[in-house]
């Protein structure tokens, strides 16, 4: 297939996006216009500015960046208006379901009370599924470079919100910060019916994804790349049909692959790992989900087949029941057999 027909193959196929942090979503732009509308001085002079300082040699030094982004958010309906620009864009690249992470720890810490999170988040979500026809669900994650009493405390925060949230997940700075330390907050979020995902494997070593599954209970990976260093593991995850929330651009941009050429995607698929393709952080990165999709699709020379098969792993890996997922899996076997769906 010429890569003008893969491009639009990919642009038609209908996916879900597991791994996306919301506050990872917010473009320069908005950043600039939230920072006008709430009165505040940001330490850029301009759009590319911002732009030219998105220039990542590992995590951390995203981290600080991201983190330094997101106190433009204050109110309601900056949280609103942040997820409701994803989800319309997620729209435009054939998202019909979206798993989004929020950060509580990150607004909290700053004052902004998590129901101000929560509120806006959820009203966002709502108007996607009126609007856009897109369902979501939300995640908690938990900061790992802080304390295991800061997450209980949020996890506590989170109680008035518990049957509006999906599951609980991991994230921030991985290396130092082993899953060990959360297994008995996760331990308490499963008692509360949450579901359970970790960031591992990113920059952290196999022995984190190891953990992550026999301490955390996680239901799904999230990055899991360097699960690949250990064959044993690998082959646990293959036996288990876990499902790992791969993101190429990110990967790209913080070096955790020097090309993406390299990129272990299609050895994830080769060796029967569920990956899926996301886009993380995707106002950082470079892209949304079908920038991702073309970019590992042109460097590694995925065929239709490849790239309908990660599609329907974002279905089947979703927390959705059989009889939401039917219909979307419905659509992506119409749309591979050349009928639009
Ligand atoms: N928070 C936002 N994006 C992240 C990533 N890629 N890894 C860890 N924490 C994150
Ligand atoms: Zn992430």
């Amino acid at each position: 297939m010429s890569e003008a027909g893969l491009d639009a193959f990919i642009a038609g196929l209908p996916k879900a996006e597991l791994h996306l942090h919301i506050e990872g979503s917010l473009e320069p732009e908005t950043m600039f216009a939230l920072a006008r509308r709430n009165r505040l001085t940001l330490p850029f002079a301009s759009v590319e500015a911002v732009r030219a300082a998105y220039a990542f040699s590992n995590l951390q030094d995203f981290l600080d960046i991201y983190y330094a982004g997101a106190s433009v958010l204050l109110t309601e309906e900056d949280f609103f208006d942040l997820a409701i620009a994803y989800f319309r864009r997620a729209a435009a690249d054939g998202v019909r379901h979206a798993e989004i992470f929020f950060d509580p720890q990150t607004h909290t810490d700053r004052g902004v009370p998590f129901a101000t999170v929560a509120d806006g988040l959820l009203g966002a979500m709502d108007e996607a599924a009126r609007t856009l026809g897109i369902s979501s669900r939300l995640i908690l994650c938990f900061l790992r470079h802080l304390d295991e009493a800061a997450a209980f405390a949020t996890l506590k925060a989170a109680e008035p919100y518990l049957d509006r949230i999906a599951g609980i997940g991991l994230d921030s700075s991985e290396v130092g910060h082993p899953p060990s330390k959360f297994a008995r907050v996760f331990k308490a979020a499963g008692e509360r019916g949450l579901r359970l995902t970790a960031h591992a494997g990113e920059e952290g070593p196999p022995a984190y994804v190891h953990e992550a599954l026999d301490l955390l209970h996680v239901c799904r990976i999230d990055h899991g790349n360097r699960a690949l260093e250990d064959a044993a593991l690998t082959k646990r995850l293959v036996e288990a049909g876990m499902t790992l929330t791969v993101c190429p651009l990110s990967n790209l941009r913080l070096c955790v692959v020097r090309d993406m050429a390299q990129h272990p995607l299609k050895r994830m698929l080769d060796l029967g790992l569920k990956a899926t393709v996301n886009s993380d952080d995707p106002a950082y990165f470079g892209g949304y989900v079908n920038d991702n999709f073309r970019a590992v699709a042109a460097a590694l020379g995925l065929t239709r087949d490849e790239i309908a098969r990660l599609a329907r792993n974002s279905f089947t890996g979703a927390w959705l029941t059989d009889a939401e997922a039917a219909p979307h899996l419905a659509a992506l076997d119409a749309h591979v057999a050349g009928v639009s769906g």
